[in-house]
């Protein structure tokens, strides 16, 4: 069974989760607009990718007899200035998420929590992964800067990304 002050931090991750989604989502629709097609579809699997990680919390909160309290999902942004302002907000969110797993990873630790923590673990791989994935691209962009011709073929580059 899950303790209640586990139950809400895992309620609050899932929102979180929710909120990557949204956010991501936000920005492949921006553009898909912008008629770079390539990172909308990047950024629409990465949107994907952060509902199977709400499900996986969702599903936890239930395997432990715990109870899901849904809450409403911040707005996000609807454009950005450039692609490089974009992805750099990516990243710099992805760093937040990073920092709110290890959090929840300490909490569990400190109250012997093993299940929890034992869960944990693919998160910590997977925000290692995401901040592996963003780095790069965010490095390119900068380099880039407002070379249109490097900026479309980035962009055919990023939309090989499988959803
Ligand atoms: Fe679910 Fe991108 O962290």
């Amino acid at each position: 069974m899950i303790n209640k002050a586990t139950e809400k931090s895992i309620n609050e991750q899932i929102n979180a989760e929710l909120f990557s989604f949204y956010l991501y989502l936000a920005m492949s629709t921006h553009f898909q607009h912008a008629n770079f097609g390539g990172f909308a579809r990047w950024m629409r699997a990465q949107a994907q990718e952060e509902m199977s990680h709400a499900m996986k919390f969702i599903d936890y909160v239930h395997d432990r007899g715990g109870a899901v309290a849904l809450a409403a999902i911040e707005q996000p942004k609807g454009e950005w200035p450039s692609a490089q302002a974009a992805f750099e907000a990516a990243y710099a969110h992805e760093k937040s998420i990073t920092k709110r797993i290890n959090t929840l990873m300490d909490k569990a630790v400190a109250a012997k929590d093993h299940a929890t923590a034992n869960f944990l673990q693919w998160f910590v791989k997977e925000q290692v992964e995401e901040e592996a994935a963003l780095d790069p691209i965010v490095a390119r962009l900068q380099a880039i800067g407002d070379h249109p011709g490097a900026l479309y073929y980035l962009d055919h580059e990023l939309g090989k990304r499988g959803a």
